[in-house]
């Protein structure tokens, strides 16, 4: 159908019309609220790097689990800020570490919200690297256990779902016969199988104290260059049992969304991550840019590219502007 027997602005004419064929909905169902906690009471530390984010001691953690249950929001992810840093990462697993405590509170006073816990080393090793690391090196397979233990800790102390963010090959496996044996085999992992090595991750790692104190994490990330890499990542994740595959960053990778959840059938989610969102806020605060609208349409984007669950600090603001 060619103009004038075809007008594509018959349809786009009013509000209602717009409404009746819009293809793509963001929903509230969608969301996953990224929460830092750190040791302490009453603290709530601006993260400079993220506008309106904060390293939340327990107590803050649980009134903003409230507010996320409040606005419809169906589970907040918890990233940890430990007392010390260690070779071991021991303070990732102890049953008595900041992530555990924060768990545990959440699941006492707001039990209607689900819990997903990050499962990475980095923000509890003295170098900042995901993994263990031996003569500089970091050890693929002897840091399977330290991962498999830190999830296992997690759901002991009441986690809900375990997202493994580390790249280390082969940790899917380790996790899910970790918590089979131990009576965890409904427990869900979220994988972040497809995660690149991205300039995105900067503010984060101020927020979780986690920068890499030498080297980058390119022998474990994947190469932005690839795209056929992220189909093998997917693959060898969903053979060793993870339950929903994640890509990350997410805005410059919408073609990878697009050919996950049209080459693999398992739940797809994004993680917008802190590079993408303190971008459009730090446009906003320059006055050149309406971050709301600007976060709406680009989480859209990722919905429409395919995307099933998008992890991201707007969810509170975006979830508060859905009406359902
Ligand atoms: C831990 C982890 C990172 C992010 C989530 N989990 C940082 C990294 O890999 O350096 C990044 C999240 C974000 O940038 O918002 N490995």
């Amino acid at each position: 159908m060619l103009f004038p027997d075809y007008r594509g602005r018959r349809l786009r004419a009013n509000h209602n019309f717009r409404r009746m064929i819009r293809e793509t909905k963001l929903s509230r169902d969608d969301l996953i609220l990224p929460l830092f906690a750190i040791e302490g009471k009453s603290v709530k530390k601006p993260i400079e790097s993220m506008p309106g984010h904060f390293q939340l001691s327990c107590d803050h953690i649980v009134s903003l689990a409230k507010d996320a249950c409040d606005a419809g929001i169906p589970a907040i992810i918890l990233f940890g800020i430990p007392d010390k840093k260690n070779p071991l990462a021991t303070r990732a697993y102890a049953s008595d570490a900041i992530v555990q405590k924060a768990v545990q509170e959440v699941k006492a006073k707001v039990p209607e919200i689900s819990v997903i816990t990050d499962v990475c080393l980095c923000a509890y090793t003295d170098h900042g690297h995901c993994g263990f690391v031996e003569n500089g090196i970091i050890d693929n397979d002897a840091s399977l256990d330290l991962l498999a233990k830190t999830a296992l800790s997690h759901v002991k102390a009441g986690a809900d779902m375990v997202a493994p963010s580390d790249m280390m090959d082969g940790r899917v496996a380790e996790i899910r016969q970790t918590l089979d044996e131990e009576g965890f085999s409904h427990i869900p992992i979220m994988s972040y199988a497809v995660k690149y090595s991205s300039a995105f991750y900067g503010p984060f790692r101020q927020a979780a104290e986690s920068a890499p104190q030498f080297g980058d994490r390119r022998t474990y990330q994947m190469d932005p260059a690839n795209s056929n890499e992220a189909i093998r990542e997917a693959t060898m994740d969903i053979e060793e049992g993870a339950d929903i595959i994640m890509v990350k960053p997410a805005l410059s990778y919408l073609d990878i969304i697009y050919r996950l959840k049209t080459e693999i059938d398992l739940p797809i989610a994004a993680y917008n991550v802190s590079g993408e969102y303190s971008i459009m806020k730090a446009g906003e605060i320059m006055g050149w840019v309406n971050a709301k609208d600007l976060i709406m349409e680009t989480l859209l984007s990722i919905k429409r590219a395919g995307a099933d669950l998008i992890l991201t600090y707007s969810a509170l603001d975006v979830a508060r502007e859905l009406k359902d």
